[in-house]
């Protein structure tokens, strides 16, 4: 019987390439950039499985093309806002995800982004490579403490607890959340946190807000001008989540103003490019989409797709299954 034939977006780590090379025909972009719509395109209609990244755009239209040639779509990594759900169950197309395996290394970046901008390290970085520290100074430099203060998580899945957990053990924080509905007891005694009424009430008692929820359309600009101006003056606010649950250019604005006292984000409405007024804030902190970034991360999100793929080519259902 020949073996599946499995579409790899980008380069993956070696040992998960080794893994997946040994069961499957595989295909993987060698270039290592993302692929054109029209390289994604084909990508459906000639191979059993294709697996991308959050820089490939799985839309409809795309999908639809591929209805009648690809079986599964098995994404590398846990956000699927990039890959049209209700397209791919319309034609019958598989979809998973990588949960569980980037949880603790995204919630340390949500942790490394709060200390970051509180502490002012990015400014001081620049600061000290630019050659312009004139030095130590009692008025100098000052940041805002993290120790004790209180943390409004919008959304409380995996990270979003894991965040949790980091903050209230490390940090001695208090802890607050907003979801659709609160977590079980057991989970919010084991993270210390308690349930928001309303988002309004997380905003407006929050120093550090740090959000956590889905992207795509259900949240985009769930972050706008209004919900900037309920947090308080001196509040910070935290994206490891996704760019587009957060209006760009609202936030430059409130910066600006001062309406926040400063922003730290992970991720980006149109990544890679970002809007040219965030870049000359000096209260904002920019990463590269960090989240997942280890070896060992990477590698076991490889795995994780391997495990989805080897369970649907067996006939089982993949235990990774969002649509
Ligand atoms: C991944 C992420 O590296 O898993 C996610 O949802 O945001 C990242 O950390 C990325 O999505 C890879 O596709």
């Amino acid at each position: 019987m020949s073996k599946p034939k499995i579409f790899l977006t980008r380069r993956w780590p070696a040992a998960v390439q080794t893994y997946l090379s040994a069961r499957y025909d595989v295909t993987l972009n060698e270039r290592d950039a993302p692929p054109a719509p029209e390289e994604l395109r084909a990508a459906m209609r000639t191979y059993d499985a294709v697996c991308p990244t959050v820089t490939d755009k799985l839309t409809a239209d795309i999908l639809e093309d591929g209805a009648g040639g690809v079986k599964i779509v098995g994404n590398y990594g846990v956000g699927v806002s990039h890959i049209d759900l209700e397209a791919c169950k319309r034609h019958g197309i598989v979809v998973t995800n990588t949960p569980d395996v980037l949880t603790e290394p995204t919630a340390d970046i949500a942790v490394m982004l709060m200390l970051m901008i509180a502490r002012g390290a990015g400014a001081g970085e620049r600061e000290v490579r630019s050659g312009l520290w004139p030095g130590w100074g009692p008025m100098r430099n000052l940041g805002s403490e993290v120790t004790g203060r209180t943390l409004g998580l919008i959304g409380f899945g995996r990270i979003g607890q894991a965040t949790a957990r980091k903050a209230q053990r490390g940090f001695g924080m208090r802890i607050i959340y907003s979801s659709r509905r609160p977590a079980a007891a057991q989970i919010e005694a084991q993270t210390g946190a308690s349930h928001c009424a309303s988002l309004e009430q997380l905003l407006s008692e929050s120093d550090f807000v740090s959000l956590h929820c889905p992207g795509g359309t259900q949240n985009r600009h769930l972050i706008d001008a209004r919900r900037l101006a309920q947090m308080k003056p001196g509040a910070f606010l935290i994206n490891t989540a996704r760019g587009e649950v957060v209006d760009e250019r609202a936030l430059a604005q409130a910066l600006r103003d001062r309406t926040i006292a400063g922003a730290a984000l992970d991720v980006y409405e149109h990544e890679p490019r970002i809007a040219a007024e965030l870049l000359s804030l000096e209260n904002l902190v920019l990463l590269p989409h960090l989240g997942s970034a280890t070896l060992e991360t990477r590698t076991a999100m490889g795995m994780r797709v391997a495990r989805n793929l080897d369970s649907f080519f067996s006939g089982a259902t993949p235990a990774d299954r969002v649509a």
